[in-house]
């Protein structure tokens, strides 16, 4: 089955998830681009927040009504692609570069629900991960991160430089730690399990959902 049948199977099933009236985040990348129209279908009255311009762009074309971000407080719910995830939840995000949006976006929400074809799915985290990066001081950045490597893309929406990580990851938990704690990183791509309330994953036709075990 083609992954892009699964996305759309996930996507999907992730749509019939908003309910009228809620306030939904909007991931971005080619499996949100199976979203947008699901949604749209539905005809629902809800006010949503997108993490990339072009997801803004391609929701409002949609007739999808898109707030401010900096004005929202808070999500029902916000649904999103992922790189890579992994048995216990952690996720590598960023791909499209715009993990940091979408970090902030999955935080703000109430349930983050993560769509996804099945090869998404490892056994464990693996390089890349995916950076922002400050502009200001980013030689001394890329001196303490050492294992790092500009993306030749164009600068984040906010204007920070985009970069991928390509050292050992060992556990997420000391990474992700580490990660945050060097001045200059904006955000990393790794997700904590606890932002992440569920899991769609396209299998051949069906979608299946995987829940975190408290
Ligand atoms: C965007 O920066 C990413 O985090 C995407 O959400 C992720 O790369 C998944 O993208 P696809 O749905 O295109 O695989």
């Amino acid at each position: 089955m083609s992954q892009d049948t699964e996305k759309k199977v996930a996507a999907e099933a992730a749509a019939l998830l908003v309910e009228d009236g809620m306030r939904v985040g909007l991931g971005t990348g080619s499996t949100v681009a199976f979203l947008l129209p699901a949604i749209a279908a539905r005809k629902l009255d809800i006010r949503c927040v997108a993490t990339s311009v072009q997801t803004e762009e391609a929701a409002r074309a949609l007739g999808l009504t898109v707030e401010n971000a900096a004005e929202v407080d808070r999500l029902d719910l916000a649904i999103d692609g992922a790189d890579q995830i992994a048995p216990d939840f952690w996720l590598v995000k960023g791909g499209g570069a715009a993990h940091t949006r979408e970090k902030i976006v999955a935080a703000m929400a109430d349930r983050f629900i993560v769509i996804a074809d099945s090869s998404k799915l490892v056994p464990r985290l693996h390089a890349p991960i995916p950076l922002e990066l400050l502009q200001f001081g980013l030689q001394s950045t890329l001196r303490l991160l050492q294992s790092v490597t500009l993306r030749d893309v164009p600068p984040s929406p906010d204007g920070n430089v985009i970069a991928d990580y390509s050292g050992a990851i060992g556990g997420p938990d000391a990474l992700e730690a580490w990660l945050s704690s060097v001045p200059g990183v904006v955000a990393h791509g790794l997700f904590q399990p606890a932002l992440v309330a569920e899991v769609i994953v396209g299998r051949g036709k069906k979608a299946e959902s995987l829940k975190r075990a408290f």
